[in-house]
């Protein structure tokens, strides 16, 4: 029997236990002294005004959306290739979503495309920076600025990243990041909004606690909110986490620098694009295919050898329950429907050890080889 190599492995130690243990002890669960300073914690690492923690990173986007007062009727960009989290956030709010293209490179939202497809209608863009990789922000923030549109930014799976020597979660109006256990850093499950909005902060965080003012009594509701709150155990080991997060990520960047130079003999696995001007925070590692590999072959071969490895990600456009919603007719996706036929995440997390590097090269390149040639 081969030793299964899990896709994403969280990094705990000993201190994080601690951390969550004490707020237990204290009785303390809710509401408290910790959620506060992870706020000010990733807000003072990522350089922004106001942070805002919150239940998970879907909440995040949901509050965003709502803070900028986006609504029925309201058309948002957004790209297919993501996670279904930042279409939901916008399907929320009764808005309605339009797909945007990505680059054939590094997966992000194509600023050209997102220029032709603004209409009358338009109210805001959904950046992602997939997979780690800063989008196209000076692009993007031109087109938003020449005509007028909100700019949210997910960045989920991307804390930690630069763009231009800047910190993700400085650029458009708000941000969000995520900490669910296969992220960077987590606090299992949990989300923060950043932002130097003190409105928008100050509306986020109502909304997150049940619409009530930050004077009022406990049980005057301004607004209909919701409870998007992050608890104190959650707040406790992200900032614990937050202590080790350039450890996280450059332990990332070691594995990722393995996998790179361990498939680059290997002419039919394309390695992820990192550009210059970026600081990449890996979140997860996804290679393509060469055309005409079968990957489904390929996820079931790799199976059978105790390694998992996904296709990231299937298309929103194409999911039923979006195209059910919404004309998805509009415009072609083509690049995000090609590179979503060929993308393959592999196991990836901050320790993953040498030799289990070595082995899912072997296997992957053996499986794919068989096409390849
Ligand atoms: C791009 C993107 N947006 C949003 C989310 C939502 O985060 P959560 O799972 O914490 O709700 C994720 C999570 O994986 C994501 O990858």
């Amino acid at each position: 029997m081969s030793e299964y190599i899990p896709m994403s492995l969280p990094d705990i130690d000993e201190t994080d236990v601690e951390a969550v243990a004490e707020v237990v002890r204290s009785g303390r669960l809710a509401l408290g002294p910790k959620t506060a300073a992870f706020e000010e914690a990733v807000a003072g690492y990522v350089g922004v005004k106001h942070a805002v923690a919150v239940s998970s990173g879907t909440a995040a986007l949901h509050l965003i959306v709502r803070a900028l007062g986006v609504g029925p009727g309201d058309e948002v960009l957004v790209p297919s290739f993501t996670f279904a989290a930042s279409v939901n956030a916008i399907l929320y709010v009764g808005a309605v979503p339009v797909f945007v293209d990505i680059e054939p490179d590094t997966f992000n939202i194509d600023p050209d495309d997102m220029e032709r497809k603004i209409t009358a209608k338009t109210r805001a863009v959904m950046v992602v920076d997939i997979f780690g990789h800063p989008a196209e922000w000076d692009a993007i923030l031109r087109i938003a600025d020449e005509r007028g549109l909100r700019v949210i930014d997910d960045s989920c799976e991307a804390l930690g990243a630069e763009y231009k020597g800047r910190k993700l979660g400085q650029f458009g109006d708000a941000g969000a990041f995520a900490f669910y256990p296969n992220k960077q850093m987590t606090t299992g499950e949990g989300g923060i909004i950043v932002t130097d909005d003190e409105k928008i902060a100050d509306l986020c965080r109502s909304l997150c606690n049940q619409g009530r003012g930050r004077m009022g009594a406990w049980l005057e509701h301004e607004r209909l909110g919701y409870n998007y709150r992050m608890d104190e155990m959650s707040a406790a080991l992200g900032l614990s986490q937050m202590k080790r997060i350039e450890s996280f990520l450059a332990k990332r960047q070691g594995v990722a620098g393995l996998y790179n130079e361990k498939f680059a003999p290997y002419e039919w696995i394309t390695v992820p694009t990192v550009r210059d001007h970026v600081r990449i925070s890996w979140f997860v590692y996804v290679v393509l295919l060469a055309e005409g590999i079968d990957r489904d072959a390929v996820i079931g071969a790799m199976g059978e050898k105790d390694i998992p490895v996904r296709a990231y990600f299937p298309p929103l456009h194409l999911q039923p329950f979006v195209a059910k919603r919404i004309d998805v007719s509009r415009g072609s996706l083509t690049v995000t429907e090609e590179v979503a036929e060929r993308t393959l995440a592999i196991p990836f997390h901050n320790n993953l050890r040498e030799e289990q590097i070595d082995r899912v090269v072997k296997e992957l390149t053996a499986v794919t080889g068989v096409f390849a040639k």
